[in-house]
This record gives structure tokens, C-alpha cells and sequence, in this order.
């Protein structure tokens, strides 16, 4: 990709990842993903916003070609796909400085070598001029590592945020045009990412909120020339109660599972409930991961198997405990033939969620006329608590 000009003397610069599909050898990126960099230059300084991810350091280096000089490596967040180009960057331009956070410092040195003496330390809100364009460094830890920061260009009113309000979308606009896709790439990526610290993100919101900004700049995905809509979505995410939408994560071995799940899913439908069942076995665990942002209830439906939980229902049940939705009732669903202690496996696996639990409905083989009763007495349960607790 082409460096783009964002304003005078401020460029998007970076790889474009679209082939990429895996990110941390865990989350699926179905529409690839990006390392933005920015390059700004000032009447007598040169700084780079973030790097690359290493794999595509080639790129960078070649959009490089022509800048004489650059003084600072603005490192907004340690993690490799942001700063892994940093040790190469610093090879061609031997004289610059990195700067970080404090918490940063530690971080590049230990996972990229990087020599004590090439790190300059910024506090909150300290600046550092470029002649015409000021740097703010804003403190905002835990998005989603503890040493995370946000640079502020004040002169152009641009806030360059790395991950955070990010998304994994590979594309070839300078610009969040396509609102409705970017949305549902943004929602991925803060499903993933940034859900889990979801208390860290609404103080740095509310740090941010009184700043004049008319772009926001990530390291991922597109730039945002209208704020607004990635702000009005995260206040979404964060702030809102849960919606009427009940996730079903599932796997079937023999049908008795299924049946349940059918049988549940459309007791819940004919309620007006918003159901989502995912069949793990098939399931991008990037669009569960998204449907917990939202959902009020969870329902794990899971089989049997060597007297415990299916293996990819505890680990999508694993997840969701990671991930920290706001979910509000969580139940269990299932099906043995002899014997085993999935519930109690299940159960003890969800401490970081703050649901209540509904009482399981757990069978022997394929369900049965009363089988059926207790799952409607189930989708009665979850409708009565989801009216109570006022979920629309
Ligand atoms: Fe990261
Ligand atoms: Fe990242």
C-alpha cells in the first residue's frame, strides 16, 4: 500500500495485512487485518507513530526509503504487531529515540532487545514538539495491556489510539467509509480485545471525552474521520444493558443436544427473545465472541463425553469466562448416556462471570415428552428474569 496523506505533514503509512487469518495463532480474521503506522513531520522533527508486525516489516522499510531522518518511534503499545518493526526501524535510523510509557519501557526491552539507551520515557500528558506539530502522550493503561498509551497531535486534533477503538479490517481506504462493515469489524475486534478490560475502557473514554478530535487513527483498520460513530458504538458496548438475545453455544454428538437446542431456541423465538445458537463444531469463535457483547443470557448446551463436557464446549465456555461479558443468566443444556459430571464441570469454570444461574437442564439420551416440559420451564425462567431485570 501507498502511504496516504491524512493532513499536511501527517501520513498513514503501514502494511495491509489481507491475507492474514489467524492473529495470535487464536482469533480467525475473516476480513484480514492492518499495522498502521503514521509518520509525522515537523518543521524540525521527524517521528513514526507504531511500527509493524515484523512479517511485514519489508513494507515499512520501503515506504522509509525517502525519509532522511526520523527522531522519535512513538511506541503507543508494546505488543509485537505494533512495535516488532521497531528494532529494524531503529537499524536504518540509528539515532532515534523510542519513546513509551515507563510500564513500555520494560516491555520493549524484554521482548525486543531493545538497548536501554534508545528509550525516552513520557509521563501523562507530557509533550514533545516537532516544530508545528505537538505530541500529547496520554496515559491509558489497560487497552489492552497495562503499559498502553494514546498520542495526541494537538495542531491537527488527531488521536492515535493503536489498538484500542481499532479493528481488524484489511482495506484499501484511508477512511472508515463503510460504516456498516467497519462496525461489525470494530464490535469483532473489541469482542476479542478489548471486552475483557471493558471497566478500563470506559475511564479511558471518559479520559478522552473533552478532547477536541476530528480523527481518530488507529494501528488497525481504518481511520476514523468521523469519531463520532466509533465513539457511539463502544458507549454501546461498554455502558449498555445486556439486549433480549440468548447465545447458545452447542455441540451435538448423536442429535439429543440438537433437539434441545431446537426445542429451546424456538420456545425463545415464539417469546420474542432474539436467540443465537452456534454450533462450535462449525462456529467462527470471533462471531460468538461478538454475540456476547450483547447477549443477556447465556445457554451452554454440551453432550457427554468421557463423563465430562465436550472438549470445544468447555473451551468456548472457557473463553466466554475470559472474555467478561455483561451478561447477566447463564444455563446449561445437556445429554448423557451413562452417567458424568458436566454441570458441576461447567459450573465451576465461569468465576469471572457475574450471571446468575438458571437451573440446568441435563438428560439422559434423546429428550422426552417431560424433557421438553423442563425446557420450557427453562424458557419461561429466562424470559421472566430478562423481564425483570428490564432487558429489551
Ligand atoms: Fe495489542
Ligand atoms: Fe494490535
Amino acid at each position: 500500500m501507498k502511504p496516504m496523506k491524512l493532513k499536511d505533514g501527517v501520513t498513514k503509512i503501514g502494511a495491509v495485512h489481507f491475507e492474514r487469518r489467524l492473529f495470535d495463532s487464536l482469533i480467525p480474521l475473516p476480513d484480514g487485518t492492518s499495522y498502521n503506522a503514521y509518520l509525522i513531520e515537523g518543521s524540525e522533527k521527524i517521528a513514526l507513530i507504531d511500527t509493524v508486525d515484523p512479517m511485514k516489516i519489508e513494507v515499512l522499510i520501503d515506504q522509509l526509503k525517502d525519509v532522511q531522518k526520523i527522531d522519535y518511534i512513538v511506541s503507543n503499545h508494546s505488543e509485537q504487531d505494533h512495535s516488532g518493526g521497531i528494532p529494524f526501524v531503529l537499524e536504518k535510523y540509528p539515532d532515534a529515540k523510542v519513546v513509551c510509557t515507563p510500564k513500555a519501557k520494560a516491555f520493549l526491552m524484554d521482548l525486543l532487545h531493545i538497548s536501554e539507551d534508545k528509550i525516552i520515557t513520557v509521563e501523562d500528558n507530557e509533550t514533545i514538539s516537532l516544530g508545528g506539530k505537538t505530541l500529547r502522550f496520554i496515559h491509558a493503561p489497560w487497552v489492552h495491556w497495562p503499559e498502553t498509551m494514546f498520542t495526541y497531535l494537538e495542531e491537527d486534533n488527531i488521536l492515535f489510539t493503536c489498538d484500542f477503538l481499532g479493528s481488524h479490517l484489511a482495506t484499501s481506504k484511508l477512511f472508515a467509509e463503510d460504516e456498516c462493515h467497519v462496525y461489525n469489524s470494530a464490535k469483532r475486534y473489541y469482542a476479542e480485545i478489548m471486552m475483557p478490560f471493558r471497566n478500563f475502557v470506559a475511564k479511558n473514554l471518559e479520559k478522552i471525552k473533552d478532547l477536541k478530535i476530528d480523527y481518530i487513527a488507529p494501528s488497525h483498520g481504518p481511520v476514523y474521520n468521523r469519531p463520532q460513530f466509533i465513539f457511539d458504538a463502544y458507549n454501546s458496548w461498554v455502558y449498555d444493558e445486556p439486549k433480549n438475545i440468548v447465545v447458545i453455544p452447542y455441540v451435538t454428538m448423536h442429535g439429543s443436544v440438537k433437539a434441545m437446542v431446537d426445542y429451546l431456541t424456538a420456545a425463545l423465538s415464539q417469546k420474542g427473545v432474539v436467540v443465537k445458537p452456534f454450533d462450535l463444531t462449525v462456529t467462527d469463535l470471533g462471531e460468538l465472541a461478538m454475540s456476547l457483547v450483547d447477549a443477556a443470557t447465556i445457554v451452554v448446551g454440551t453432550p457427554t463425553v468421557l463423563a465430562g463436557a465436550h472438549p470445544q464446549v468447555i473451551y468456548a465456555t472457557y473463553l466466554a469466562n475470559a472474555l467478561k461479558p455483561k451478561t447477566k443468566f447463564l444455563s446449561i443444556v445437556g445429554s448423557y448416556s451413562w452417567g458424568g459430571k458436566a454441570i458441576d464441570q461447567l459450573s465451576s469454570m465461569i468465576t469471572n462471570l457475574k450471571v446468575e444461574v438458571i437451573p440446568p437442564v441435563f438428560i439422559k439420551g434423546l429428550p422426552k415428552e417431560e424433557d421438553y416440559k423442563l425446557l420450557d420451564e427453562l424458557a419461561d425462567n429466562i424470559v421472566k428474569k430478562h423481564e425483570k431485570a428490564n432487558i429489551k
